[in-house]
């Protein structure tokens, strides 16, 4: 059911030129008040209020363009106009059920005085959590292909906010999150892998806390046909200011454009309070509605598979020895086996039977395909074809015994960052999945993109991730990407996009220093105001010696198992995966039952604490059930999280299962210490989770029946 009330109320007499500078243009919605402004200068500002709070200073807006006659110069202002907007939609999957999109617009139109002929709009949306702006090119003679070469957008802070960051690395997102002062921004500390990036530079979505209690989210939405933002900070005056990707050519050219066209929408999210950011849609509501006519095929799904083994040093991807690597034109069946090919058919078997027994819809299969000898960092364009099976991975069988247990296999498509290799296979891949009975399918794309060296983040690498979704989408399959750019709320418009990695998953505790066990709570105030994480939860053999002593010597996953769980709540996702072996479940299948329980769609989702960096509480409806699941997660701090459960149906019993940190649980000294309690309760009830250092709680809620 769709509300639409739409009020359009002109600046002024009608649409009309203005002389400058003239009176400030203003939208609000609540306490979120917008002015927009032409400088002495004849140079467009706006400012962002949250109530008797500045959020943004005035602040430059403006873009410059490769042939010298962008809108970085004075503008003439032709004219404004504001629309209100209140309507509620009902995404195809989510957090919530419905949503309301509620916006004052503002629309500037300005003219460039030195190119004649030459108009650009800027839109904003104030809606009551934040802003959102971009700039439109309409068609015109004047300005048909162009380039812009940088954009000039800034948001000046009033002061040195507590900031939650990951550095400036056009090609990676896989980083942990320093907490500092934006003016100590050049000189935190950066560890080894992140020398790429650019110290001064800051990735989006930056997380901010001002000392007088706002906390502040600057993102974009709907990034298409665009690079992706960037920004610069000043650590001595406090103001961001935008850093497209640039292109492989070495020009500085950002992205290559034709009119009528416009930028990714700014985002500015801002609350008295850290729940409400996590509860903001707005990045949602400036996306696009479905473009995809027909969404019954697509379902939100657990998943396990053929994965953590190669990741913990038990099984490889390649199937071959690889003292016997061959380049193209290799015959794999007359190649030796490594004898611990992870892909194998009776391995595959085992994982299917698995989840059959554990209704769990999907397993993902790593390593199927020909190529994994030498596929990392070789910078050649032809390394795999996507529809080659290796010898012990018998995709016919496989397609048989899955549909016979009624499980999905998921298909895995490691593009080794060969993107032309992978665009013109695209169309095969596809068919040769479909044909197997496959509908979702995992791309990754590791290392540096070949063949020109474009920037993950891009212009030509967005435009290759959205092709992707629609290319998907025509074919009816799901798609997750891995290493791609940080997502913008697209999944609205593209809902079989259902999730990207674009961030530090789980993965990094089996080889690297790990994730601080704060990361969990920082990433749904960054990463994940985006949209969904394949972040790849439910590690229960924590310390990963045991796997492979040798190699994994002192590896362990920086949480409890208690708060694996947990995060199959306070991490949102619709597609979620059961991450380890079936060996390390079936030691703990009393635990598992909470991952076989848990929904991973939802009719409504609260808050119920959160501090970025420290603590985060969450509780879901599952979709169409009165079935509610609570995750509760903390940071290296043991903490007493008192919950009232007045979300519950009032009158209802329910049976409360509790899956709690042990006595004496701790992620370092005692990490798989946990405690499953059973209690009837109702929405009168309160319960208190205790949670060890680095750990956490879940909680499944059932109604009793009478
Ligand atoms: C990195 C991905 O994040 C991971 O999930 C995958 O297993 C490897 N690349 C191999 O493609
Ligand atoms: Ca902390």
């Amino acid at each position: 059911m769709k509300r639409i009330l739409l009020v359009v109320g002109l600046f002024g007499a009608g649409y009309c030129a203005q002389a400058q500078p003239a009176a400030p243009l203003k939208a609000r919605l609540d306490k979120v008040a917008l002015t927009v402004a032409l400088g002495a200068d004849g140079r467009p500002t706006y400012a962002v209020a949250y109530g008797p709070k500045t959020v943004v200073q005035p602040s430059r807006l403006g873009l410059s363009f490769a042939d010298g006659k962008g809108f970085d110069g004075p503008l003439v202002l032709a004219g404004s106009e504001t629309k209100d907007v209140d309507e509620t939609w009902t995404p195809v999957w989510g957090e919530v059920k419905t949503i309301r999109n509620h916006y004052q617009q503002l629309t500037v139109h300005l003219r460039q005085p030195a190119a004649p002929g030459r108009t650009l709009d800027v839109v904003f949306r104030v809606f009551a959590d934040g802003v959102g702006f971009r700039y439109e090119f309409p068609r015109q003679p004047r300005l048909q292909y162009f380039t812009v070469q940088d954009e000039h957008t800034e948001f000046n802070l009033p002061a040195n906010h507590k900031a939650f960051w990951i550095p400036g690395d056009y090609d990676s997102n896989e980083y942990a999150y320093t907490t500092s002062r934006l003016s100590e921004v050049n000189t935190a500390p950066i560890e080894a892998i992140q020398q790429k990036a650019d110290p001064k530079r800051v990735q989006t979505p930056l997380m901010l806390k001002s000392d007088d209690g706002l906390y502040i989210n600057i993102h974009e939405a709907a990034l298409v046909n665009y690079p992706a933002m960037f920004l610069n900070v000043d650590t001595k005056t406090f103001s961001l200011s935008s850093q497209l990707v640039p292109d492989a050519t070495g020009t500085g050219a950002k992205a290559y454009l034709q009119a009528p066209e416009h930028t990714p929408w700014r985002t500015i999210v801002v609350a008295d309070n850290a729940p409400a950011v996590l509860a903001s849609k707005l990045i949602l509501n400036l996306n696009e509605p479905s473009k995809v006519a027909e969404t019954g095929w697509i379902q939100p799904q657990k998943f396990v598979g053929v994965w953590w083994e190669m990741h913990v040093n038990r099984a490889s991807w390649n199937y071959a020895d690889t003292s016997n690597i061959k380049l193209a034109g290799t015959n794999w069946k007359t190649l030796k086996n490594n004898g611990h090919h992870g892909a194998n058919t009776a391995n595959v078997k085992r994982y299917i039977d698995f989840a059959a027994a554990h209704h769990i819809p999907g397993v993902l299969v790593e390593g199927w395909n020909v190529g994994w000898e030498d596929w990392a960092n070789n910078w050649k364009e032809e390394v795999f074809d996507f529809v080659t099976p290796y010898p012990d991975f018998d995709v016919d069988e496989l397609q048989r015994y899955a549909a016979g247990k009624g499980v999905k296999l998921i298909m895995h498509h490691e593009t080794s960052s060969s993107v032309t290799n992978y665009e013109r296979r695209q169309d095969a891949a596809y068919r040769f999945m479909k044909q197997h009975g496959y509908d979702a399918v995992k791309t990754g794309y590791v290392g540096r993109i070949i063949p020109r060296g474009e920037h993950h983040d891009g212009q030509w690498m967005v435009n290759h991730y959205v092709h992707t979704a629609q290319l998907t989408a025509a074919s009816r399959i799901m798609v997750d990407m891995h290493e791609s750019v940080r997502p913008t709320g697209l999944h609205r418009t593209y809902p079989n996009w259902l999730a990207n990695e674009a961030a530090r998953g789980n993965e990094f505790n089996a080889w690297s220093s790990g994730n601080p066990p704060e990361h969990e709570t920082i990433l749904p105030f960054t990463r994940l105001m985006g949209g969904p994480m394949d972040y790849t939860p439910g590690i229960f053999q924590i310390k990963l010696d045991d796997w492979n002593p040798a190699r994994n010597q002192g590896k362990q996953v920086h949480t409890t198992l208690a708060k694996q769980l947990a995060l199959y709540v306070t991490m949102y996702s619709p597609l979620q995966m059961a991450a380890d072996l079936p060996e390390a479940y079936n030691k703990h299948l009393d635990a598992f039952q909470f991952i076989e329980d848990v929904a991973v769609d939802w009719d409504d989702t609260r808050i119920l604490a959160a501090e970025p960096g420290d603590y985060l509480t969450t509780v879901r409806k599952a979709k169409g059930k009165d079935e509610w699941y609570l995750g509760s997660i903390t940071d290296e701090n043991a903490r007493q999280q008192p919950i009232k459960l007045d979300f519950l149906t009032p009158g209802q019993r329910y049976e409360a299962i509790i899956y709690a940190d042990g006595p004496g649980a701790d992620w370092q000294k005692n990490p798989m210490a946990y405690r499953i309690t059973k209690q009837v309760v109702t929405s009168k009830s309160m319960l208190k989770l205790q949670l060890a250092p680095g750990g956490g709680a879940a909680v499944s809620f059932k109604p009793v029946r009478k």
